[in-house]
């Protein structure tokens, strides 16, 4: 049999610090009524004014090593999945892996916006099954809060910080990651993005005055675009694997969106008890919220050795990647 990467650990962190939207209802024109029809969302956790995007996947890591029971110095590679690291460079992979005293790792960034857990995902995969790596340790951690205009209702009700990380394994067993599918669409690249701050519009007074280094979204056409292509994309990764839709566990979607995610479980036929959802404590934190659902379902008990467990995401770029996994 050939080899296969496993989830060996998971683990979580949120700030303490809850934002609620009755808090935002101070701030900008919007209702709690509003935010949570549309999206779902109730709370959101924002960090601490010097904590660091790092600081969030440290907190994390620490989580998912011990639940692998693996050392720092056992790690050879680091892959930290996030937009909104500590600065653009270095990595903050490899500031995090001065954090953890992880001597021993490589380290790097992947950026994937929303998608970029399962985009590091698939990453680690081929690392594992090559046996390039033997212990990953992968994080996805957002500090979204700072790249938000307070003023502006459109987005500013929609995301928060946390971060989730999973220790990655061979193995030659039954249980693993079966497939991953990595998908984009530039085309579509201004439906979602932060203008300001790189090589096409350098930090000036100007990016400043207009407002460029904030997340920009064209919410309803995101939207639309979203819900296709993720009913299309879970029906088409479980076929590549001769799974049917009534044998899945549990869905983990990326948390953008509730009234999104139950148009993926309405078209898998799946009961919304077999689907994590935690976007009305914690919004959307982009690439944490995937690890993050599936550390809390992991450690509540919520899957069985043998499971199939569906995750999929949809985020700038565009981008949309999915994953099937035995648990
Ligand atoms: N409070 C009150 N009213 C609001 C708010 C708010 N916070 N935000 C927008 N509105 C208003 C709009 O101004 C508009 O008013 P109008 O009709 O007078 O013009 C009305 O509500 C409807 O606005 P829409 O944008 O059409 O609302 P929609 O139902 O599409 O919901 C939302 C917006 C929640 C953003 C939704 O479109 C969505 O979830 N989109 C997908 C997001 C997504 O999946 N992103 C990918 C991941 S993010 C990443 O990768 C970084």
């Amino acid at each position: 049999m050939q080899w296969k990467s496993k989830i060996t650990g998971t683990g979580s962190y949120v700030p303490e610090k809850v934002l609620d939207n009755s808090d935002l209802e101070k701030k900008v024109d919007t209702s709690d009524e509003w935010i949570t029809e549309r999206t779902g969302i109730r709370q959101r956790r924002i960090a601490r004014d010097r904590q660091t995007n790092s600081d969030l996947c440290l907190e994390a890591s620490r989580q998912a090593l011990h639940a692998a029971g693996v050392k720092p110095r056992e790690i050879d590679l680091i892959i930290v999945a996030t937009m909104s690291g500590d600065m653009p460079m270095p990595s903050t992979a490899s500031i995090l892996q001065r954090k953890l005293g992880a001597p021993n790792a490589g380290a790097f960034d992947l950026n994937a916006a929303c998608s970029g857990f399962l985009y590091g995902l698939s990453v680690a995969d081929k690392f594992i099954r090559t046996g390039a790596s033997r212990k990953l340790l992968l994080v996805g951690a957002e500090l979204n809060s700072r790249f938000l205009d307070w003023k502006d209702r459109t987005t500013c009700v929609l995301f928060g910080d946390g971060a989730g990380a999973v220790v990655l394994e061979p193995t030659r067993g039954r249980s693993g990651i079966l497939s991953t599918h990595l998908y984009s669409d530039g085309t579509l690249w201004d439906f979602i993005c932060l203008p300001g701050g790189g090589s096409e519009n350098p930090p000036s007074l100007k990016t400043v005055r207009e407002g460029m280094h904030f997340i920009k979204m064209k919410g309803n056409e995101t939207f639309k675009v979203a819900v296709r292509t993720l009913e299309k994309l879970v029906l088409s990764t479980l076929k590549a694997n001769n799974v049917e839709p009534s044998e899945l566990a549990m869905l983990i979607p990326h948390q953008a969106n509730l009234r999104i995610i139950s148009a993926t479980a309405r078209r898998l036929r799946l009961p919304m008890d077999r689907v994590a959802v935690n976007l009305d404590r914690y919004g959307n934190t982009s690439s944490a919220s995937i690890p993050i659902a599936l550390d809390e379902v992991a450690r509540a008990g919520r899957l069985k050795k043998g499971d199939y467990v569906l995750l999929e995401a949809f985020g700038a770029g565009l981008t949309w990647a999915s994953a099937l996994i035995k648990w």
